[in-house]
Parts: structure tokens; sequence; C-alpha cells
């Protein structure tokens, strides 16, 4: 994996390194399963999915949302609050690199409740103002959920994914999983990019290995839940 690769940020008016939130950013716990690379994954998660379903003003508001999701964990454990504790901890901390981001005071509430819903079974009507943004949010940490050694089911998201959506997943969570900055992810899915360029079958033509990393005993977040309000279908 090459980690210098030239990219410019998919968000103007902010640089790439700020994409990514750093490790003295998650406030109350240092995490390698809730840490630095996995909100790393759901914001490249959450940039994909909303150019793969739009509209494209979604794109920094998902962005802050997966920036700020787990920021305010206390254990790695099942936790129905740390999304509320984000967004009380952490608001103030970054909402000025949203605004910077492009993220109009007009997203606000429906970040924080995309945030604060992420972490819980689904509460929110596909009539609900947030919903389009909670749903982004909820698939893309979903996608990550390869490092527990897990595969996201299709029918428990809120979106009509293609394959390549989850190979593609599973493929940055082998190249990323442990990488202490976020710019080193991005960098991965640059790599996938350039790939998928190079071999448009390259989504059906490696099988990747188990990644034993995680202890299956251990008791761990069950964020996702059956998806409220229905599916939509990108097609
Ligand atoms: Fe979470
Ligand atoms: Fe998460």
């Amino acid at each position: 994996m090459s980690n210098n690769r030239q990219s410019s940020s998919p968000i103007p008016g902010l640089a790439l390194d700020e994409l990514f939130p750093q490790e003295e950013h998650f406030i109350h716990h240092q995490s390698n399963i809730h840490g630095v690379d996995h909100v790393a994954r759901v914001i490249c998660h959450s940039i994909d999915l909303v150019k793969e379903h739009g509209p494209a003003e979604y794109l920094a508001p998902a962005w802050a949302a997966a920036f700020l999701h787990d920021l305010a964990r206390r254990t790695d454990g099942v936790c129905n609050r740390h999304g509320q504790w984000a967004v009380d901890d952490c608001w103030d901390l970054h909402v000025e690199r949203f605004r910077r981001a492009g993220v109009g005071p007009e997203w606000d509430e429906r970040i924080k409740a995309a945030v604060i819903n992420h972490c819980d079974r689904d509460n929110l009507e596909k009539s609900d103002p947030a919903w389009r943004l909670a749903a982004f949010l909820k698939d893309a940490d979903a996608l990550d959920r390869y490092r527990l050694n897990e595969s996201p089911d299709p029918r428990m998201l809120r979106f009509e994914h293609a394959d390549e959506v989850y190979f593609r997943a599973e493929k940055l969570e082998y190249e990323t999983y442990g990488c202490a900055d976020g710019m080193e992810v991005w960098a991965a899915r640059q790599v996938l990019d350039t790939d998928a360029e190079v071999s448009p079958e390259f989504a059906h033509g490696e099988e990747l290995p188990a990644v034993p990393h995680i202890d299956p005993s251990h008791q761990l977040d069950l964020d996702i839940g059956p998806p409220g309000g229905g599916k939509e279908s990108h097609r």
C-alpha cells in the first residue's frame, strides 16, 4: 500500500488531513475497535455512499456526522448513549471545522440527530428530515463491521448497495485495520479506486482471508439494527 499518493480533498474548503480525527479527539477512550482507523473508514464509506445515492449536498454533512459519531465513546461494549455524548461533548470542539467544510447551521440539527441515532435502534421515520443523513451514517458504520469478523447483512442496511461496495469495504478494512492516521486509510482507499480503474473485475476476482482481529467472546457494540422506514434503492 502506498501512503504518499497525492489526492485532493473531496470536501472543498477543508484540507485533506482535516477530514479525519486524531487520537486526541477521542476524548474519553482510546480504542482499537472504535478509534482513528474505524472513524476514517466510516468517513470514506460515507463519502462513497453519498456519491452513490446522492444528493451531493449531503456530502459535507455526512462527513461531519461520520467524523463526530464515535468521538465520545467510553467503552467498546454495547452503548446507546455515546452518540448523545458526542453531540454534547464534541460538537463545539469541531463546529468551526464543519463550517469551513461548508456545513451551514441549517444542517446542525440533522447531523446531531444522525449522530444521536446511530447507536440506537432506528427511531427516525423516513419522513424525518434527518432520516437520510442518519441512514448514510448507519450504513457507513455497518460497512466497517468486517473489523469485527462480521459481514454486514444487506437486509439490515438502509440503502441497496452494489456488491462492489461490500467488497471494497472489506478490502479497505483488511488494508487499514490498526492505522493510527486517517490519511493512511484515505491513501488505501485511493489505491482501491486505482485498482478498480485498472481492473473492473477486481470486485469478484479475489478472495480475502479471514482477519482474526477480535476475540469473538468480547461483547461489542451493536449499533445497527433493522432498518426503520424501509429500504431505499439507488436504482
Ligand atoms: Fe458508535
Ligand atoms: Fe462507529
